[in-house]
């Protein structure tokens, strides 16, 4: 088996150093293909900054790059891009990937600015026989094997309602939408119903995200979501709850005291510590984890978790939710709008956040 060649777009810079305009993505994408040693060349990379561009090929020992993605993609003959550009880009870039007749793309989270797109990018691959993954990484932590091991174990009796709390609905929520999704077993979703406030302009890699949100939603088994978001100054103390007929699961952030995941069991009456091997849910390993999972399935068959799929349906529960906000009313799925509602309410002026 010959070895995947690799390409990246959108480089970035490391998280915190100089020059850095976010997380530089593109790193750990790196260092979860490297990992797999023989099995992946990386063979090239493109940004518009050259530095930017030059400083990830020298870490990496990457032959050539491009200040044009075009270029690199009519010129190499990518097994796989890895595509770490911020969001409003991913829709374009992955068709123009699924044209050249790639084998995979992987994509970095949210899918898309908008729910057509998303749908769109999913489309494309599709019909082209690509592979499209999205690094929707958590799912694939310690924290949340052991959790999902424990529910499908019955410790804590049904499933009756999954809860998550974070900063957004989108940016972070898109992960936890599919959390949530990947403990309910993939079952499908009936409605979502939701409200929001945006007061306070609030853009994350150049998107607009909520202040707070609430949202509400059943999965055609009856098992409920329930998701609060809040911005800095109050932020949900609980990552993620399962309440089960008989007990109970929490997982928690990793700058809290508390156990990142403990449960109550049925039967019990106090809360348990799980060890997770001092893992957190935001761990870099976990982005390797996402990438050996979709090279697997390149080299032999299968459909990877955060296939396209799996990320359409953790999306479709972000747009929904502002479309439930937007229509003030509960949406049945599936979810039949292209645009995205936020950015909709913002632009006609009934939402009107500050600077
Ligand atoms: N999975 C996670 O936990 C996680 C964490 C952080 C960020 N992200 C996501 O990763 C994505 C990228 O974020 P980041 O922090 O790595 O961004 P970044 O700002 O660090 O890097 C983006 C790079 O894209 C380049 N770029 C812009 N337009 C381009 C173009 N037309 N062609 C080629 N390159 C172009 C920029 O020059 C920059 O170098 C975002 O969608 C973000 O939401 C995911």
């Amino acid at each position: 088996m010959s070895a995947l060649r690799i390409g990246f777009i959108g480089t970035g810079r490391p998280r915190g150093t100089a020059g850095s305009t976010g997380f530089g993505m593109a790193y750990q994408h790196a260092d979860g293909y490297r990992a797999l040693g023989g099995r992946c060349d990386l063979v090239a990379a493109a940004d518009i900054v050259q530095e930017n561009v030059q400083a990830f090929a020298d870490a990496y020992d990457i032959p050539r790059t491009y200040l044009d993605y075009h270029q690199m993609l009519e010129e190499e003959e990518l097994d796989v891009v890895s595509l770490c550009t911020w969001p409003h880009l991913h829709e374009q870039m992955t068709v123009d990937c699924a044209e050249v007749g790639l084998r995979a793309v992987h994509c970095e989270k949210p899918m898309a600015d908008t729910w057509g797109g998303a749908r769109r990018m999913a489309r494309v691959c599709a019909q082209k026989g690509v592979q499209l993954t999205f690094n929707h990484m958590r799912r694939f932590s310690k924290v949340m094997r052991n959790a999902k091991v424990l529910l499908d174990d019955g410790q804590i009796g049904d499933l009756r309602r999954i809860e998550f709390g974070r900063y957004n609905l989108c940016d972070t929520g898109t992960h936890w939408f599919d959390t949530a999704n990947y403990f309910a077993d993939q079952t499908p979703v009936d409605w979502v119903m939701a409200q929001l406030h945006y007061a306070k302009k609030k853009l994350v890699f150049g998107a607009h995200q909520e202040n707070q949100a609430l949202a509400l939603w059943r999965y055609s088994d009856g098992v409920f979501g329930l998701a609060l978001t809040s911005g800095e100054e109050d932020i949900p103390r609980v990552h993620c709850r399962l309440l089960g007929s008989e007990g109970l699961i929490e997982i928690h952030p990793a700058e809290q005291d508390a156990p990142r995941l403990r449960i109550r069991r049925k039967g019990g009456s106090a809360w348990e510590a799980v060890d997770c091997q001092g893992e957190t849910v935001h761990d870099a390993v976990n982005h390797g984890r996402v990438i050996a999972e979709l090279v697997h399935c390149l080299e032999h068959g299968g459909t990877p978790e955060t296939g396209a799929q799996n990320a359409l349906q953790a999306t479709e529960l972000v747009f929904a939710s502002w479309e439930s906000a937007r229509r003030r009313g509960r949406v049945d799925l599936p979810l039949e709008i292209e645009d995205n509602p936020l950015v909709a309410m913002v632009e006609s002026g009934e939402l009107n956040p500050r600077d």
